[in-house]
């Protein structure tokens, strides 16, 4: 019943909010991350909000509400004893080259997926059962981008990685629907995926746009194909909020060498938000 509730209202707002979605592309028409959500560029001379202030968001806008009365909101914490999923279990069908651009979201490094304007079932996509019994289906979502959070957004037992990786993935119609998280830490070894980059551009150079080809499965593959997860229904973090997300949190961490992680971190500004209770997230259900 909720569940019902919660995807109406999250598509009400999405209708409101959308048009511009999903093209990254350098343009004056991209300027309404405060709208849109966190795949969207920031520009600092549009930004309403911080994340350093995201304990109060709710009040900077009317229309930034649910980031103060949401029972869905992200991040929240994990912990082991949540146990892990034992539904929903994603399949990949992510091509081993595809083309976009590598940038910096203002935030951290990002990459976004070249598409036709509009179309977004070519996309690498996965596949997972939502839903329960008569009303279990399974939905495909496809992935237009992919950007990094430092530190990380996701605490599991209280520990908070360096980064995360998000890797974001929207509905057929361009909605924003599924993000799926890999946590990121510094160990010896290079990653493969964070090898094939380009070089890092920084926080400070948002015009950039470096067209790249790339392994999205690189880093499923460097986390054990996320055969261990947690689930939980939430929401995007930044404003204005939106519920009707479904998070999938890897289990395994990401590991880069030291020289990676601080490659990442240099080009990072704070962009976690504040932890939110758990309330309505239905973790792992
Ligand atoms: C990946 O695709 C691009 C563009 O289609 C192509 O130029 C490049 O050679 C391909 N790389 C590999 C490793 O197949
Ligand atoms: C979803 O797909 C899987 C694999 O094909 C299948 O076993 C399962 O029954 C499907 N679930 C629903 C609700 O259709
Ligand atoms: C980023 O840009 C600001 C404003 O131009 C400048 O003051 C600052 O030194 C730059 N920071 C870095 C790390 O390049
Ligand atoms: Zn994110």
């Amino acid at each position: 019943m909720y569940y019902t509730t919660a995807l109406l209202l999250a598509n009400a707002l999405y209708a409101y909010a959308c048009p511009q979605h999903s093209n990254h592309k350098v343009s004056g028409a991209l300027n309404k991350r405060q709208q849109t959500g966190e795949e969207f560029y920031v520009r600092p001379d549009d930004q309403q909000w911080a994340y350093d202030a995201s304990y109060d968001w709710g009040s900077i806008d009317p229309a930034y509400e649910l980031c103060q009365t949401g029972s869905q909101q992200s991040p929240i914490p994990l912990t082991l004893n949540q146990g892990l999923a034992l539904t929903h279990r994603p399949t990949f069908d992510y091509a081993e080259n595809i083309t976009g651009n590598f940038y910096n979201w203002n935030y951290g490094a990002a990459f976004t997926l070249d598409h036709p304007e509009g179309e977004y079932t070519g996309l690498p996509a996965f596949t997972f059962e939502e839903g329960y019994g008569d009303s279990g289906r399974n939905e495909t979502v496809y992935m237009t981008g992919w950007h990094i959070h430092s530190p990380a957004d996701h605490t599991i037992n209280g520990d908070r990685s360096r980064s995360e990786l998000h890797y974001v993935h929207v509905d057929e119609e361009g909605h924003e629907r599924v993000v799926l998280a890999i946590l990121l830490d510094p160990s010896n070894d290079a990653s493969p995926f964070f090898s094939q980059l380009p070089d890092m551009v920084s926080f400070n150079e948002t015009g950039t746009q470096v067209p790249a080809a790339m392994n999205l499965r690189l880093a499923l593959e460097e986390v054990g194909d996320l055969s261990e997860f947690w689930t939980y229904k939430g929401s995007l973090t930044s404003p204005p909020c939106h519920e009707g997300v479904r998070w999938f949190v890897g289990r395994q961490r990401l590991y880069t060498s030291r020289t990676q992680m601080k490659q990442i971190l240099a080009v990072s500004r704070f962009a976690a938000r504040e932890e939110q209770q758990v309330w309505e997230h239905e973790i792992n259900v």
